[in-house]
């Protein structure tokens, strides 16, 4: 996979209330906090991060799409702040993006998760111009929400395959029409 050259450093965003910054090993704690809180998981509780060695990885994995391509998901804090609010960002997949956020359920409602996804679309396709896609639970409303509000469409929507609620239907939402192969890749 090629990656664009000479992309500036994203490392370090603001928007009008956020501090977006790249993950480090110090943000273990509140982000494994915010993790293992079932207010964050009702929509598939079985995902649930119940040990930090969970969160850690998925903190490595983050860090490492900084490392290889210089784009990853940030994590999320208000201007004046050091809490950590949530996570939202993208990461990279072979030939499209796979955009994500998660907050801690005290800042839901607020805008918080649109407002720090907004740059995590203009900085993927920067990055490598290929589909930003946000795959979400239907039942998932607040998700679906956040995914129109930044403009995402509906792609495709049937049985998300893995899940152990038998009923859950997954959507993949995206910043551009897939093709038959991008909409098969999201699924896999
Ligand atoms: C999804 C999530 C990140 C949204 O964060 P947020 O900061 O509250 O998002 P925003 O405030 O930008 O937008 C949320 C929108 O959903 C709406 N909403 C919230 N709950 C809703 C519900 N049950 N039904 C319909 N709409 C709902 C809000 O009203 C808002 O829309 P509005 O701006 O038109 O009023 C947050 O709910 C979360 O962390 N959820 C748990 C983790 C998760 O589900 N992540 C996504 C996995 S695909």
């Amino acid at each position: 996979m090629r990656w664009a050259a000479g992309v500036d450093d994203l490392r370090h965003l603001t928007t009008q209330r956020l501090r977006l910054d790249i993950p480090t090993a110090d943000d273990l704690d509140e982000m494994h906090a915010i993790y293992s809180d079932p207010r964050v998981w009702t929509h598939f509780p079985t995902l649930r991060h119940t040990e930090p060695a969970r969160t850690r990885s998925m903190l490595e994995v983050w860090m490492a799409a900084w490392g290889d391509i210089g784009l990853g998901p940030w994590i999320v804090r208000a201007l004046d702040d050091d809490v950590v609010l949530g996570h939202a960002g993208c990461s990279p997949r072979d030939g499209w993006w796979n955009l994500g956020y998660r907050f801690a359920p005290e800042t839901h409602g607020r805008g918080l998760a649109t407002e720090a996804s907004r740059p995590a679309l203009a900085a993927a396709v920067r990055v490598r111009d290929v589909p930003v896609v946000a795959l979400l639970l239907e039942h998932n409303h607040a998700s679906r929400r956040v995914a129109d509000k930044l403009g995402l469409m509906l792609q495709h929507r049937g049985p998300d395959a893995g899940n152990p609620d038998p009923a859950a239907v997954r959507l993949v939402c995206a910043d551009r029409p897939l093709t038959h192969e991008e909409r098969a890749a999201t699924l896999a």
